[in-house]
């Protein structure tokens, strides 16, 4: 008999796990576990066999968790993505009990990371399907007494299903009467429990503290989700959704290239690990990117690090820009190109040197100077995946470079069961 706060820290003992409720206790001996509920009447909770084997946590060749799970992310993405998508139809398919067409506006709750992935999905859901969507951190979501607006689908989204201000966010959700959906990589977690809905990602277990790829498996599982209300409300055709159905099923190949600029970066990480500060900016989903590669940064190699939509650069950023302050820019040769090129100007004017990811078109417009990790050209839909991967790779080779203890960086946890 073992007890766990986690199917993950069990799972090298057995895959026969009970889940408790809120407000159970349990007695124990070597042979035998008897349940009660909070009134300290026995119960009985199902034994659920879990995936979560040791097997499957082992970092193999790599040097850590996190390298290895930046290496999965192909893997990740597909099983996620084969959950939503039908390549024979082509066509998406939203979860049962949701019907798109009659929701209204879209709140999306969740913390760290995860809320990045939220982010980016708002740019899908938005220009795809035509829904409003709110985002906001749990932790002022679930104090901020927002009015309740009919027709609301509330999702949470969390790797673990178990961060309390998320899970704080669901149940005020729930208690206001709105339909609940949780994006969860933990499919028996209190949040998949709880929520009205599941919309899981299959990225399988993750160790590394810094998410990554359960966080691509959100994205690849939201802009699916995306693609499902863009149809059900009317806003693509057929062809259109069979073309973008495409798109998405060809991500994993996509972030299996992406990931080849691996030596590229390692390369441009002992310089960047000297840096004090670093910047990221990018335009559109590219801008939430941002704010996810300055995190990723600062979790691990400690460099303090800001991400910034680059349109706000002159409200505040430039003035702390110099030969000292590395930037990077995330920008994918689309519609927004030339007006994030304009802020690379301006940054260099300031003498600030620079760090471009982009894809081939728009490498062949980059100004002298200005150093160049080229990501394979992709869809807009797709962006978001094909730059994450690059994007955790220069956080990781950082904090490699620092000797940080990647897997465990000082003061975080893995999953934020208190508030
Ligand atoms: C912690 C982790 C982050 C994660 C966040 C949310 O802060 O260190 O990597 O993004 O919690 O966790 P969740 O399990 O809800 O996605």
């Amino acid at each position: 008999m073992f007890l766990g706060s986690d199917a993950l820290a069990v799972g090298p003992f057995t895959n026969r796990i009970a889940y408790l409720d809120e407000g159970d206790y349990v007695a124990i001996d070597h042979g035998s576990a008897r349940i009660f509920d909070r009134d300290g009447k026995p119960v009985d909770r199902p034994l659920k066999m879990v995936s979560a084997s040791a097997a499957l946590v082992e970092k193999g060749n790599y040097r850590h968790f996190m390298e290895k799970e930046i290496h999965d992310q192909p893997d990740a993405c597909q099983h996620t993505l084969s959950a939503y998508l039908d390549p024979v139809s082509g066509k998406a398919t939203a979860p049962a009990g949701v019907d798109f067409s009659k929701v209204t506006r879209i709140q999306i709750i969740a913390c760290g990371t995860a809320y990045y992935a939220g982010l980016i999905s708002r740019y899908l859901f938005e220009s795809l399907a035509r829904l409003p969507v709110d985002i906001d951190v749990a932790s002022e979501f679930r104090y901020r007494e927002p009015p309740v607006i009919p027709g609301t689908l509330a999702i949470v989204i969390s790797q673990s299903g178990e961060t309390a201000d998320t899970l704080a966010g669901l149940r005020w959700c729930k208690a206001q009467g709105l339909t609940t959906a949780a994006v969860v990589n933990v499919h028996e977690s209190t949040m998949a429990r709880e929520a009205d809905l599941v919309f899981p990602t299959h990225a399988g277990p993750e160790i590394g503290v810094a998410s990554t790829k359960a966080f691509t498996s959100q994205v690849a599982a939201l802009s699916a989700l995306a693609l499902a209300a863009a149809s059900a409300r009317g806003h693509i055709d057929a062809a259109e959704e069979a073309r973008l159905t495409a798109v998405l099923l060809e991500s994993p190949r996509l972030i299996a290239q992406s990931i080849q600029v691996e030596d590229a970066i390692k390369a441009l990480a002992s310089d960047l690990a000297k840096a004090r500060d670093v910047l990221y900016f990018g335009r559109g989903a590219m801008s939430a990117l941002a704010l996810e590669g300055a995190l990723k940064l600062k979790e691990i190699s400690y460099i303090h690090a800001e991400g910034y939509a680059a349109g706000e650069l002159k409200h505040g950023p430039i003035a702390l820009i110099d030969e000292a302050t590395p930037v990077i820019v995330i920008a994918p040769s689309d519609h927004l190109f030339e007006k994030t090129m304009s802020n690379m100007s301006e940054v260099m004017a300031r003498g600030g040197p620079i760090i471009l990811f982009t894809d081939e078109d728009g490498a062949r417009h980059a100004r002298p100077g200005i150093k160049l990790i080229i990501v394979p050209k992709s869809d807009d839909l797709v962006s978001p995946l094909a730059f994450s991967a690059p994007i955790q790779l220069l956080a990781y080779y950082v904090a490699v470079q620092k000797g940080a203890d990647v897997d465990q960086p000082r003061n975080l946890a893995k999953s934020v069961t208190v508030e």
